[in-house]
């Protein structure tokens, strides 16, 4: 992956060609070589928001949200109510992009009556990629693969949106990290950890200290964790929101590991 992640990074750049592989493969060997050995896979699926925003709305209280992302990569999934959503059951939001997908189980359409206000934005990654450059731009475009065009183009769309008013990306492990980031609240708002297809990565005590963490700050001023976990049969994501104090998972939807397909209440 990393190997053709190199590559397409070339192809965007004009300095190769999918038509001359073994050109590119001899002519860039020593870049492709350190980018195999430095360059972890790194991809931000705004898809994932299409199935993100029936819970997030589901949290409303008339409180605007003070979220805060584990793990964001660029951060496209902290920009969610900036989209355009559709449904069977409904539409949600404006904007120059629009997901929808395969609702197998759509959300009830009383929840895509209700509006938000996002008080602030923050998100905090090992890795942030920064699509306000070019180069973060085509970074994250290298990780998606050049026959999967609607893909491209929605990533295309996202980064637009987040170049005209970037969120706050905090370079760091947020299992460290969290503590004092959960101190930190913007009075009056409700605070929305979250997270898509990131704490999969971590050691059990990392994961450990992550729940100990939110139970922590939980216990002192209420917050919510919106997750991915394992979903029935391993097929797909499982969608949890849990409460804290108390912090026990409610699984509101099962959805695709990219956001194709999603059953609402399953
Ligand atoms: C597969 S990507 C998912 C990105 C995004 N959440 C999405 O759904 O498109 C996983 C992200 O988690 C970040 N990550 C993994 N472990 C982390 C940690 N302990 N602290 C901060 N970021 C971490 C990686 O750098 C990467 O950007």
């Amino acid at each position: 992956m990393r190997l053709l992640g190199g590559l397409h990074y070339l192809v965007l750049g004009g300095e190769a060609s999918w038509d001359q592989l073994d050109v590119a493969l001899e002519r860039h060997a020593q870049f492709l070589r350190r980018w195999c050995a430095e360059q972890e896979v790194q991809t931000n699926e705004v898809q994932r928001a299409w199935a993100l925003l029936p819970a997030f709305l589901s949290l409303d209280d008339g409180r605007p949200f003070d979220l805060l992302e584990l793990g964001p990569s660029a951060g496209l999934n902290l920009l969610w109510d900036r989209y355009a959503y559709r449904y069977s059951s409904g539409t949600w939001g404006s904007g120059e992009l629009e997901l929808s997908g395969d609702d197998r189980m759509p959300p009830p359409s009383e929840l895509l009556s209700r509006s938000v206000e996002v008080a602030r934005r923050r998100g905090v990654d090992l890795s942030p990629i920064d699509v306000t450059t070019a180069d973060g731009a085509r970074m994250l475009q290298a990780f998606v693969w050049p026959d999967q065009t609607a893909r491209l183009e929605r990533l295309q769309r996202a980064i637009e949106v987040a170049r005209r008013d970037p969120p706050e990306l905090i370079r760091g492990d947020y299992v460290a990290a969290l503590p004092a980031l959960l101190r930190d609240r913007v009075e009056g708002a409700q605070l929305v950890v979250f997270q898509t297809a990131s704490t999969m990565y971590l050691d059990r005590p990392g994961a450990e200290r992550l729940r100990a963490a939110l139970h922590e700050a939980g216990g002192h001023e209420p917050l919510v964790f919106v997750t991915t976990g394992r979903a029935p049969d391993d097929d797909g994501f499982a969608l949890e929101v849990e409460r804290f104090p108390g912090g026990r998972p409610e699984r509101v939807a099962v959805f695709d590991f990219h956001g194709a397909w999603l059953d609402w209440g399953r």
